[in-house]
């Protein structure tokens, strides 16, 4: 009878770690990397995380910034059924982390030494009190600009290094017919030019004052109404069939030569490359006049869910965002650069280096900020309060005065 129960103790337990070592780590993981560029970058975790026996369900949301995605997570999140991973960043990290809806990978980032690979600022906003609860895959810069480069020297024009000589350029680049600005008109789209000129005309300074403090004489001041200004100047260069225009569209103008600048963080990069382009042939990178960094890290934050193989998947996963190799191969592909300090940046382009150049050098003189605009500044509240404004002003005539008398009072019924 012992002996009986004893076989079958053995039986049972060996059949369990069968189960065990049969369950595959799963993961349903929600983005918004839709178009080529993004759609290749992504494709780059699928295949590892499947390589290592995970099993992926891909839960792709279209629309650029992620408006629409953010959405669709909110609706699972409230219907109880939240999927594993979703791309979240930012202040939105912590959002979600004060509603109780994210899972802890602190095991795992213990166990990698993510506080020795990741530089402190991303590292703090991948924390929540101290626990992990998001994983970055790589650093977008914002404040770029692109252009075709053939374009350029058919007009006789070198990438601007001030807003006035690339309102010169542009008027010529007009007066030959061709667009000189590609650009979507959706509400993120005017938000990310809008940004880029603040910086550009206000300086880090007077950005952290307004888009990281929200300081209302910052809000309404003379800079701010010379940021409109310019805006109002861009919205010039622009074609007439703008709005409502993927990003990625716009980056089709810049390649196909239908128009020769873009103002878009570095996920355009992606795009060209995912075209054939080369950089310093095909088309140029350069920073958007005036100086600083503006940063928009794209993380993975991970949903409570329930049942051990999900567990297992988020953890395979966290794993995997920060391995040196998807750091590398996702980067190249996205048009971004890792967010993990020791990969080696020996087969990046020059916009790359660039752009990991003086990140470290903005690090150092406090010029590295976070973009309004693709949500690492501020709540979503408050950012949406702004870019209301701002996309209100490049649809009508507004003045640049009215202007920033809304976005002071915005800001102030949105605390
Ligand atoms: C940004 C995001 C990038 C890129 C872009 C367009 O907010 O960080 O990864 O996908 O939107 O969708």
């Amino acid at each position: 009878m012992h002996k009986k129960f004893l076989v079958l103790a053995a039986v049972a337990i060996i059949f369990g770690l069968n189960q065990r070592a049969m369950a595959e780590p799963q993961a349903e993981v929600l983005h918004f990397w839709t178009s080529g560029g993004e759609a290749r970058s992504v494709a780059v975790l699928q295949k590892e995380f499947v390589a290592n026996g995970g099993i992926w369900t891909d839960m792709p949301v279209a629309g650029g910034g992620g408006d629409t995605a953010m959405t669709a997570l909110r609706a699972r999140v409230l219907a109880g059924n939240a999927p594993a991973a979703a791309q979240v960043k930012g202040p939105a990290i912590q959002e979600w982390y004060e509603e109780d809806a994210l899972a802890d990978i602190s095991a795992v980032a213990n166990a990698e030494g993510w506080d020795k690979l990741l530089p402190n600022a991303i590292a703090q906003h991948m924390k929540c009190e101290g626990s992990w609860c998001a994983a970055p895959v790589n650093v977008h810069r914002v404040d770029w600009i692109w252009a075709n480069a053939e374009v350029l020297a058919k007009a006789g024009i070198e990438m601007p290094t001030s807003w006035e000589e690339f309102n010169a350029g542009a008027k010529k680049l007009k007066s030959m017919g061709i667009i000189p600005l590609a650009h979507g008109g959706q509400a993120w789209q005017d938000a990310t030019v809008f940004e880029v000129v603040a910086l550009g005309i206000g300086g880090p300074e007077f950005f952290h004052k307004a888009f990281v403090e929200l300081d209302d004489a910052s809000l309404k001041s003379n800079t701010m109404i010379a940021v409109f200004d310019q805006v109002r100047i861009l919205r010039g260069f622009v074609d007439d069939n703008f709005s409502g225009r993927d990003w990625n569209l716009a980056t089709s103008m810049v390649i196909n030569g239908e128009a020769a600048f873009q103002i878009m963080g570095d996920w355009a990069k992606g795009e060209f490359t995912a075209a054939g382009k080369v950089p310093g042939i095909d088309f140029l990178c350069a920073s958007a006049p005036g100086g600083g960094y503006l940063y928009n890290v794209d993380s993975f934050a991970m949903f409570r869910v329930s049942g051990s193989e999900k567990a297992e998947g988020q953890a395979l996963l966290a794993k995997l965002i920060m391995g040196e190799n998807f750091q590398k191969v996702f980067n190249l592909n996205k048009g971004s650069i890792p967010a993990r300090v020791t990969t080696p940046l020996n087969e990046f382009d020059f916009c790359a280096r660039q752009s990991a150049y003086d990140m470290a050098v903005s690090s150092g003189n406090g010029s590295l900020l976070p973009s309004y605009a693709h949500g690492m500044a501020l709540r979503g509240a408050q950012a949406g309060a702004i870019t209301d404004v701002v996309t209100a002003f490049f649809n009508s005539n507004m003045s640049s005065d009215e202007a920033v008398g809304r976005l002071s009072a915005a800001i102030k019924n949105s605390l």
